[in-house]
Order: structure tokens, then sequence, then C-alpha cells
């Protein structure tokens, strides 16, 4: 059996981690869309968007400040650079822990030219000091340094351009007020639907002129998670194996033969997620149990089950989220195929609240 102490694939290394792996970073730069136009679902985002760079463009005016956030590989780092495209200015690529002091986030802003976007990819991740600089860099476009040390210190004050800060994070909850409340947008995106996913599907495939048929596309994207990364890692898997087996066009059934080689199931899930919906099921009766207890009883970080696997269990609706610790539903006992609990696990926790 499955359990915390037998030996497992690192989590980074799974086939549909919605995380960044090296191996993609040749093949998201070939399959990003460069423009909105080209920029597939999340239509309430783009709608938002292409106001916001309409009306900034007809005042002659940098954008306003865009804060970006959902789960990984949905597209934040993409239309940064979309942003910037269509405001046609160049844009400048940094991440939260990058920046490790005052200094070197002072260099970078001082080295931008007016209207350039700034990206800081996991704002949440800058040090409380670098974020200090960034709140008047961002307001009201100058940052204060001091020069020298005791008495003889003073500060000076150097004006920047004006530029657009776009911020991307996985985690909102864990900004901090000041500087959430110093973004004009604020945009949050989504697991994209089904039929997002499979123009997703098919146009990657046409990039890469792998034949593909439509219900192909739909078996690739219905155990994509929702998330575009995803969707071009297994259509990559899926086209290696169909070279290996000779076979043309990628059919549902070659794409459904590939991905279960890879222990990829019909809705996307893999050992993993399993494993963390055993675990509370069977360890932990289904709940509610603590997010540290859970991470020790799958050997996984509680961060890694926050970021990358909790979100789209949610979004199945296998998982709840409730104030004492997380939920295994009714429908995680469905997919895993074991007997139903007794009681509604989700209403437990008003049960238990109740005696
Ligand atoms: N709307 C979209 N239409 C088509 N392809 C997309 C779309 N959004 C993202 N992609 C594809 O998904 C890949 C991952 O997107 P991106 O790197 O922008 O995600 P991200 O949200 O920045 O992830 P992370 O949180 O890990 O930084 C891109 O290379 C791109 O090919
Ligand atoms: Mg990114």
């Amino acid at each position: 059996m499955n359990d915390a102490a037998s030996p497992t694939i690192p989590s980074a290394d799974r086939v549909v981690s919605p995380r960044s792996r090296t191996e993609d970073a040749h093949l998201e730069r070939s399959l990003r869309p460069r423009r909105l136009a080209e920029y597939i679902g999340q239509e309430r985002v783009k709608a938002s968007l292409s106001i916001f760079i309409e009306a900034a463009m007809a005042r002659g005016e940098p954008l306003d400040h865009v804060l970006l956030y959902g789960p990984p590989g949905l597209g934040k780092t993409t239309l940064a650079a979309i942003i910037a495209a269509e405001m046609g200015v160049s844009l400048r690529i940094t991440s939260g822990p990058a920046i490790e002091r005052q200094g070197d986030l002072v260099s970078i802003l001082t080295n931008l030219k007016p209207g350039d976007v700034l990206f800081i990819d996991e704002i949440h991740r800058l040090n409380r000091v670098v974020e200090e600089v960034l709140y008047s860099a961002m307001e009201d476009f100058a940052v204060d340094i001091v020069l020298g040390k005791g008495p003889a210190a003073r500060t000076m004050r150097i004006n920047l351009p004006k530029f657009t800060l776009v911020g991307a994070t996985t985690r909102l909850a864990l900004l901090t007020g000041p500087l959430r409340d110093r973004f004009g947008a604020v945009l949050r995106l989504d697991f994209y639907d089904l039929p997002s996913m499979e123009e997703i599907v098919a146009r990657s495939a046409d990039v890469l002129a792998v034949p593909i048929s439509p219900e192909g596309a739909s078996a690739v994207a219905s155990r994509s998670r929702g998330t575009p990364r995803v969707a071009n890692r297994l259509l990559k898997r899926v086209r290696d194996y169909a070279e290996v087996r000779g076979e043309g066009t990628i059919t549902p059934e070659l794409a459904a033969d590939a991905l279960s080689m890879l222990d990829v199931d019909a809705l996307g899930l893999d050992d993993v997620d399993r494993r963390i919906l055993r675990a509370i099921v069977d360890k932990f009766d289904g709940g509610p149990v603590g997010i540290d207890t859970l991470a020790a009883a799958t050997s996984e970080e509680s961060d890694t089950i926050m970021d990358v696997y909790e979100p789209y269990l949610i979004q199945l609706g296998f998982l709840q989220r409730t104030p004492r610790g997380r939920v295994a539903t009714r429908g995680a006992y469905h997919h895993l195929g074991g007997p139903l609990p007794a009681i509604e696990p989700a209403q437990r926790t008003l049960f238990d609240a109740a005696k």
C-alpha cells in the first residue's frame, strides 16, 4: 500500500505538476501567446485588462499597477508579457526571492525607462525592508535612500521614471495590506474550463505541428487540471508516445493509454493527489485534519499541498477547507472507489460544533 513511508516521486517531478520545470522552458517560449487576442479563456480578466490598457493608452500614460493571482501555471507570466506588448513597452522580469537588498531593487527601478513594465513574480516572498522601498516607488515614483551612517546619515530622494508594476502571486493572503492597496487592479486567474482547455491543446498542437483529432484534444484537455502548463506538458508526452507507437493522429484512445501509463487518471489526478485524499479518508476518517498533520502523513510540505495540490482538489469538489482542517467529500470517496462514510464528512464539522 501507499503510505507515508513508501518511496514516491518527488512532487516537483510529477508530470501533472503545475509548477514550472526546466523541461518546460523551451516549450513555453514557443507556445506562449504574445497578444491579448491570442490569449485563450479568462474572459473576465481579459475584459478588464483591455479596458485598462485602452484607457491608459488614450491618456498617454503608463498603465496602473496590476496584481495577478492564482494557482501556478495558469498564465500570469504570460499575461505580464502581453501587457508590455500591448502597451508597446519593454518588460523587465524579476522575482520576490531574487531581490535580496534594497539596493538591488533601487538599481532595477532606476534602470527602467518611462512606461516600462516591471514584473515581480512571487511578490509575496519579498522581504519587508525591500517591500518598503516599493511602497514609495509605486505611489510617488521615487525612492528615498539613506547615505552614510549614524548622526551624519542623510536621506536622498531619487526620482524614478513612471513605470507599471505587474506583481504575481499564488498566495494573495500572504501579501501585506499596504502592498496590496497600492495596486490599481487586482485580477484573479481561475482554472480554465474544458472548452478553453480544448482550445489551448488544439492551439499548442498546431504550433508544434502534432496531428490530433478534436476528440484527442479533448482527452488531453480533460486530464490537464484546468492548467495550460500541464496541458502543454501532457501533449508533449502523448506526442512522444504516438511517435514511438508509430501512429499518426492523436486519438482519445491513444491519449488515454499514454496518460494512464504516466499514472494520470481520467480527471488528471496522479498518485500524489490520490495519496492525499487516501490519507484524509483512511488515516483521519475523512477529516477534518489540520494541514500540517496532513503534510506529515503524506511526506509533502504544507506549502506544496496548499499551492499545488489542494486548489485543484477543491475545484473538483473532492476536498474542502474548513476552519478545523481539510475534509474529504463524498466525491472523493467515490473517486477512490471506497465505501461511503456514514455521515457526510463535510457535515461532521457542523455536527461536532453542535455538540
Ligand atoms: N490563456 C492561455 N492561452 C494559451 N496558452 C496559455 C495561456 N495561459 C498560459 N498558457 C501556456 O501555459 C504556460 C504557462 O503559463 P505561465 O508561465 O504564464 O504561468 P504562470 O501563471 O506564470 O505560472 P507560475 O505561477 O508557475 O509562474 C505558458 O507557456 C503558455 O504556453
Ligand atoms: Mg510565472
